[in-house]
């Protein structure tokens, strides 16, 4: 019998803070590694400079971001710079928008990657939209709440290769950097009271400073909720209703600036920040709820076997641009998507992965199964097609700054 969580899982995060270097040294072990990240609020003045800087409008609110790293222009023209530069990869063969492309909203259109030295990576490239807003970060890491932890991954991490800027190959990479003049210039413009150089902190900061750039708030839904009645049509409308509806049972984990429960903000009491993660029966191998052996999300980390399937509910922002969908890219549409949820888990017949999802005892009590019409499914992926921000996939700020660049 199947017993399903009636309540979603929210993750408290244990022991001592840590520094950057040591998140990049043990990126992939992040075992109860970070105190609850420090959100003070803001002085009004500090939060006129910081959402002018970003760009950040005043019906969304200001990001957290460490006092160890506040934002200032030319830390975003140095992480324009290296977001689109493969001299950031050991092998020159790759940059972060290898997998991150600003007109699929900074996904990849792949079920998968692959990094610079061949590795495929057993994980969805998400969108980077409002990602800073997540209250962890990537698809099921407790460990990971600020870009500054994060970043060194893609950057340094060998299992799998990413940029694979490994140990042995650390200096030849910073060294590119301070051969170019310009580069020198940018970086020092960037720390103006460090000494001169590129470091692998530097570039870490910098590029989460151009990550919190990265905002969207210009779909018709923002221009809705900011009461434009007329930015949606009838069926997006129809399609909201049913998702912030109890049938459908959406808004539950999907609510709020991102749409998605895992959010914090500037503002956000520590206390109240939340660390959801849910199991929405994509598998379910053994009849006792596992997930593929090479990634069963929160459970690689906590190695509690209550926590195999755990992964974020992913925000839905320029959901219609970031297929396919889902931690492992395993579903390919957003119609797809809706029926799963409607058939309340997924059915694998045969294969290695063979399971009946629907009755996994480790699924979310949120994820019961609907009766739905296929007008209604519609509805639905209309509405989800409203997060859709053309502004943002266009936004020169964001844009590749070598293609344009004077000869
Ligand atoms: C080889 C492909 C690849 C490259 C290169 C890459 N990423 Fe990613 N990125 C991913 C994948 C896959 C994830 C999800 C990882 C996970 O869940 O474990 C991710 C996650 C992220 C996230 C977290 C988003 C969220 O919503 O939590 C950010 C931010 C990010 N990448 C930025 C970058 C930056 C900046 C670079 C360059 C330094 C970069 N990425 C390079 C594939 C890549
Ligand atoms: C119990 C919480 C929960 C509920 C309820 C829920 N979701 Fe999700 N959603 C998640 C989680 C967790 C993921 C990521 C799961 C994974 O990758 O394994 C996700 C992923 C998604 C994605 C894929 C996003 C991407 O970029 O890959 C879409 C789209 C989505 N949900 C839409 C919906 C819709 C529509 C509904 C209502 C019919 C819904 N969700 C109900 C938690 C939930």
């Amino acid at each position: 019998m199947s017993r399903a969580r009636s309540r979603p899982s929210y993750r408290r995060l244990p022991g001592p803070p840590r520094s950057v270097a040591a998140a990049a040294l043990s990126a992939f072990a992040l075992l109860g590694g970070c105190d609850t990240p420090e959100t003070t609020g803001l002085s009004p003045a500090d939060e006129a400079a910081t959402r002018a800087v970003l760009g950040i409008p005043e019906f969304l609110e200001v990001p957290a971001i460490p006092e160890y790293n506040p934002p200032t222009k030319e830390k975003i023209e140095l992480g324009r710079h290296l977001f689109y530069d493969k001299r950031l990869s050991g092998n020159q063969t790759q940059s972060c928008e290898s997998c991150h492309f600003q007109n699929k909203a900074f996904a990849d259109g792949e079920k998968t990657p692959t990094g610079s030295s061949g590795d495929v990576l057993v994980r969805n490239s998400p969108g980077l939209a409002n990602a800073f807003y997540h209250s962890t970060l990537t698809w099921a890491n407790n460990g990971l709440l600020q870009l500054e932890d994060q970043l060194p991954v893609p950057i340094r991490g060998d299992n799998p290769v990413e940029l694979g800027v490994s140990d042995g190959l650390h200096d030849e990479v910073l060294a590119r950097f301070d051969a170019d003049p310009d580069y020198q210039r940018m970086f020092a413009e960037a720390f103006p009271e460090s000494g001169s150089g590129a470091t692998i902190n530097k570039i870490v900061f910098a590029l989460a400073t151009f990550c919190r750039t990265l905002v969207s708030a210009d779909s018709p839904y923002d221009r809705y909720v900011q009461g434009d009645k007329t930015a949606l049509t009838d069926q997006q409308r129809r399609g909201l209703a049913l998702f912030n509806g109890e049938r459908f049972e959406c808004f539950h984990c999907h609510s709020g600036t991102n749409l998605t429960v895992s959010y914090h903000d500037a503002n956000t009491t520590a206390g109240t920040i939340k660390y959801p993660f849910f199991n929405n029966g994509l598998y379910n191998i053994d009849g006792e709820g596992s997930y593929p052996p090479y990634d069963q999300g929160l459970y690689d980390l906590t190695l509690d076997p209550d926590d195999r399937g755990l992964f974020r509910p992913q925000s839905l922002r320029n959901v219609a641009l970031t297929a396919p969908y889902m931690h492992d890219g395993s579903i390919e549409t957003l119609r797809d998507v809706v029926k799963h949820y409607a058939a309340g888990g997924r059915v694998i017949e045969s294969g290695p992965y063979a399971g009946d999802g629907r009755k996994s005892p480790l699924k979310s009590g949120l994820v019961r199964g609907f009766m739905a019409t296929e007008e209604e499914i519609d509805d639905v992926v209309a509405f989800l097609e409203s997060l859709t921000d053309e502004a943002f996939v266009s936004n020169p700020a964001f844009a590749n700054p070598f293609v344009d660049a004077p000869p």
